[in-house]
């Protein structure tokens, strides 16, 4: 980097010397240092909160004696009025004026003059950034946790229409039970319910004001913490300086949350298009949530659900860049933090899309009962029940699961499936077989007899969706 400050059309930056902190520096900050190190360009998301941060503070002066009261109706007057133009598009922002602090402060001592100056009295950008970062991440947690309940609602919804419709259900991906799929809807739903504590985790833990904790030392200022923690409905002001500047586990704790909310939407977009294709037919996806191809006539991609497996891999990517910029971090500010942005903006932002996309789509799913029921009878999948059967007559599970093995083995060499043998090829395994087999051979009997909390029964169902509903209204 060489000692001038030239742009490449040779003329002198005026980026120049930072007017916040220039006072000790003999010459310009390098053009490229500027640029490089500048955060405005993403940072002046935060703006909102920053005056909201802002004002708080100028409040607080006031009210312990640092700014008369005309100041103070000065300043607060100036921040309004920065932030419609902020709001409306009209605001300049400014790359040499680094990020979007200064860029506001440097606004308000051009409208309203020396007493611009005052507003940064016992604070520093590092618990200004700080206090800011988290009221924006807690407004966004604010949006998110209505479009989760959102989503919940629907997938209870469909569980309900759906109490009676028997599946085939999976494990290692062969059909191993048959399952309602109101069922498996609803199993969907837990992975939900417990996404949704998690943000209120998160939410709880990062609520705390780091305001007053100025550079990383507090400040020398007869301050009042309690005060602009109220103000910015903090529940209270954060107990240590040195850590309330430099933390940043919310932002890795909301992108826990987001990498997990995301693998469950991950794992449900699978199932939708297993169950979208023409091999399984399970479900028929609204045309509006997939694409055509450019060169095979008869495609109907599942863009949505595919785009929302996709960007989990982007979510979880950026978890891992928020743990790694904290790994070697001394105490208390580094300026690593500002890279804690990009990241935690990226996965707010993805998350919002995939489950608006979700939102939609979910209601949209047309469940084909019929090829569902269809697959269900393939595979064998009441042999559990048969073995079930055997043991009600009294023989030791383990045996009745060799003879059931022996009763499918048959099956497949015919072609047939445990319900569609007859009595007597069924009594050629155990004579302890009657004609009340087929009560449990059959699908419907398999599920309505897995009739207890947790279980695929209709009934189960049913009321569990009841509660379900119940626990999405009531909580917050
Ligand atoms: N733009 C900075 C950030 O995002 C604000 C804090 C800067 N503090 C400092 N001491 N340079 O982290």
């Amino acid at each position: 980097m060489g000692k001038s400050n030239k742009n490449k059309a040779g003329q002198l930056e005026n980026s120049a010397t930072n007017s916040s902190w220039g006072g000790r520096f003999n010459e310009p900050v390098d053009a490229f240092v500027a640029r490089f190190t500048a955060s405005v360009d993403f940072d002046q998301r935060l703006a909102p909160q920053d005056i909201q941060g802002s004002i708080a503070h100028a409040k607080m002066l006031e009210k312990v004696g640092i700014l008369d009261s005309g100041e103070l109706t000065q300043i607060i007057d100036g921040l309004q009025e920065i932030a419609s133009e902020i709001s409306e598009g009209r605001f300049v922002w400014s790359q040499a004026l680094e990020d979007v602090h200064m860029n506001i402060e440097a606004a308000l001592t051009e409208r309203i003059g020396i007493v611009g100056k005052k507003l940064h009295t016992g604070r520093s950008r590092n618990d200004q950034v700080a206090t800011d970062i988290r009221l924006w991440l807690r407004d966004q947690i604010d949006t998110i946790k209505p479009s989760i309940s959102q989503l919940q609602r629907h997938i209870v919804n469909l569980a309900v229409a759906e109490a009676n419709t028997i599946m085939p259900g999976f494990t290692h991906l062969q059909t191993a039970q048959p399952v309602t799929f109101g069922h498996h809807l609803l199993a969907w739903n837990e992975m939900l319910e417990r996404d949704f504590g998690r943000l209120c985790d998160c939410r709880k833990r990062l609520n705390q004001s780091p305001l007053g904790s100025a550079a990383l030392a507090g400040t020398s200022y007869p301050i009042d913490r309690e005060f602009t923690a109220a103000e910015l409905a903090f529940s209270k002001p954060s107990e240590n300086s040195l850590d309330s500047v430099s933390d940043r586990d919310f932002a890795i704790e909301f992108c826990a949350f987001a990498s997990m909310l995301m693998t469950h939407l991950s794992r449900i977009s699978e199932e939708l298009i297993l169950w979208a294709s023409a091999q399984f037919q399970f479900i028929d996806l609204p045309d509006r949530f997939c694409t055509g191809s450019s060169i095979m006539p008869q495609k109907k991609n599942p863009d949505v659900p595919e785009l929302v497996r996709g960007k989990t891999g982007r979510v979880t990517g950026q978890l891992i860049s928020l743990l790694t910029l904290m790994k070697a971090q001394p105490l208390a500010y580094n300026k690593d933090n500002q890279e804690d942005k990009e990241p935690l903006f990226d996965a707010v932002d993805t998350v919002l899309d995939c489950l608006r996309a979700f939102g939609d789509m979910i209601p949209a799913i047309q469940a084909n009962r019929e090829a569902m029921y269809g697959a269900a009878r393939k595979g064998f999948s009441t042999a559990t029940d048969l073995a079930d059967y055997l043991v009600c007559k009294g023989i030791p599970f383990r045996d009745s699961h060799e003879i059931v093995g022996r009763a499918v083995a048959y099956g497949i060499a015919n072609n047939k499936d445990l319900g569609e043998m007859s009595l007597k090829e069924l009594q050629r395994f155990s004579d302890l077989i009657e004609q009340d087999v087929f009560d449990v051979l059959t699908l419907e009997g398999s599920v309505a007899a897995r009739n207890h909390m947790g279980g695929t029964a209709p009934e189960q169902v049913k009321a569990a969706a009841a509660r379900a509903l119940e626990l999405i209204r009531t909580r917050n």
